[in-house]
């Protein structure tokens, strides 16, 4: 049983992550290009109050602040995306020489913490002129994103192994495409299908890119997932719980890469918005990632609804506790979500690239307290370091996520860090949740009675 004197701990990554436009703030400076969340974030009646991410919390001026309070925690990774326009300002083409150095420096800064980076291509900041361009729902934008991937790989490839190329492309196709309340702000179930399969040519695209230019490199894909149980055991209920897995969480996506064909769960109902020839496609999917990236927060309990367009419903639990997004607190769905992906698609290698949770925090006189928080990563971690012990290969988790920053539609309403972030002073503050964190990152460790055992 893996314990402290599991050799494989050390090689366990204890990392945080973020995304470019939720923390660096200054999207046009030094020659960057605007991005669909900067259009959308300044139109009026999109985020709350207005909010938009020209500041967040500065983070392009103060990444040494941060990268010194990383390595003050003990982390021993950083998952962080790249703004794509920072580097190519329309997109393609042209690029930035200052956006090629802000990465640069960052990734060094980093290593010279020992701490690993993990970059993510794609967390949602596509450039502007390209979605002026029809973005994810023209068929090019596979070849653009290899053209941003091959740049980004000849920069950092020397320094940064392990790549993701898209965060929660699930996210992207329904908030962004379906329901419109994520840039681009779009509502047409014909473009998400679109956008759904545009992404996985994109993904492939960029992971041979990648490729191409370091063989070495180990590229990944990042899915976002909420455990589904059926409402009952009776088969309706079975039968709408897998049909809301298999759509919302990693089998629309691993299927394919994995098997070359959507998951058959999904096949009739994709098939009337896909694009022509989507079955040629399909079939040159196949290619497994080096690693999958999985993120979670919640569960819900589904049952059958025939009204509903994909046949399900949650069902409303008003006593469940919830965090301050309202979703569910369920730590057991994480070790639902990592066995039921090693069972159905044996990936390499796993890693929890996002876990976390929104609460009320308050900046009081010794610091945040916020147990909530605490005892959310400690039952969801516990969980994971289970899923491990029962074999499924994870090698890394990261919480979401190192600083309060923009979260999106909410603006900066919830705070999911384990710093706390004055906004008016752009002061940092480590919570009790992120020194409880570092308490427990620091001692290497997979053995999941060590969680209890961290004060
Ligand atoms: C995920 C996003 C991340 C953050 C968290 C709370 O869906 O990837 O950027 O907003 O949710």
């Amino acid at each position: 049983m893996p314990g402290p004197t599991d050799p494989q701990a050390d090689a366990f990554l204890w990392g945080a992550a973020t995304a470019a436009y939720q923390i660096e703030g200054h999207p046009l400076a030094d020659g960057a290009g605007a991005c669909i969340w900067h259009e959308f974030s300044h139109t009026p009646g999109t985020t709350y109050r207005g909010h938009t991410g020209d500041l967040a919390t500065d983070h392009y001026h103060r990444w040494p602040e941060d990268v010194a309070l990383m390595r003050e925690l003990g982390l021993s990774a950083y998952r962080f995306s790249i703004r794509w326009p920072r580097l190519l300002p329309e997109g393609v083409g042209r690029s930035n020489p200052a956006g090629l150095a802000f990465y640069d420096r960052l990734v060094d800064a980093l290593l010279a913490a020992e701490i690993e980076p993990l970059v993510t291509l794609y967390h949602w900041d596509l450039p502007s002129a390209l979605q002026y361009r029809g973005g994810w729902a023209n068929r090019d934008s596979a070849g653009w994103f290899a053209e941003y991937a091959a740049l980004a790989g000849r920069l950092l490839g020397d320094r940064v192994r392990r790549w993701i190329t898209l965060n929660e492309p699930m996210v992207v196709a329904v908030d962004g495409h379906l329901r419109g309340r994520h840039a681009p702000g779009i509502r047409n179930v014909f473009v998400t299908a679109r956008v759904i399969h545009h992404q996985l040519l994109g993904h492939v695209a960029a992971y041979r890119a990648l490729k191409a230019e370091h063989g070495g490199l180990a590229v990944g894909i990042t899915l976002s997932n909420t455990a589904v149980w059926p409402a009952t055991a009776a088969a309706p209920d079975v039968e709408a719980a897998e049909m809301a897995h298999a759509w919302r969480n990693f089998p629309l996506f691993l299927e394919p890469l994995t098997f070359g064909r959507y998951p058959p769960e999904l096949t009739e109902l994709l098939t009337a918005y896909l694009p022509d020839a989507w079955e040629a496609d399909v079939e040159a999917m196949r290619l497994p990632p080096d690693f999958v990236g999985l993120n979670y927060y919640s569960g819900e309990r589904v049952r059958h609804d025939a009204r509903s367009w994909l046949g399900f419903a949650v069902v409303q639990e008003p006593e469940a506790p919830r965090t301050a997004m309202g979703w569910m607190i369920r730590p057991e769905g994480i070790h639902r979500i990592l066995t039921q992906a090693h069972a159905r698609y044996r990936p390499r290698s796993v890693f929890v690239t996002e876990n976390g949770a929104a609460f009320v925090d308050r900046q009081g006189e010794g610091g945040v307290h916020d147990p909530a928080r605490t005892a959310y990563l400690r039952a969801h971690i516990r969980e994971v370091l289970r899923a491990r012990e029962e074999g499924v290969p994870v090698d890394g988790y990261f919480v979401w996520s190192l600083l309060d920053n923009f979260e999106w539609a909410r603006g900066y309403a919830r705070r999911f860090g384990i710093v706390y972030v004055n906004y008016p002073t752009q002061e940092r503050v480590v919570k009790d949740s992120g020194l409880w964190y570092a308490s427990f990152a620091r001692k290497r460790t997979v053995a999941k009675e060590a969680v209890d055992a961290t004060a």
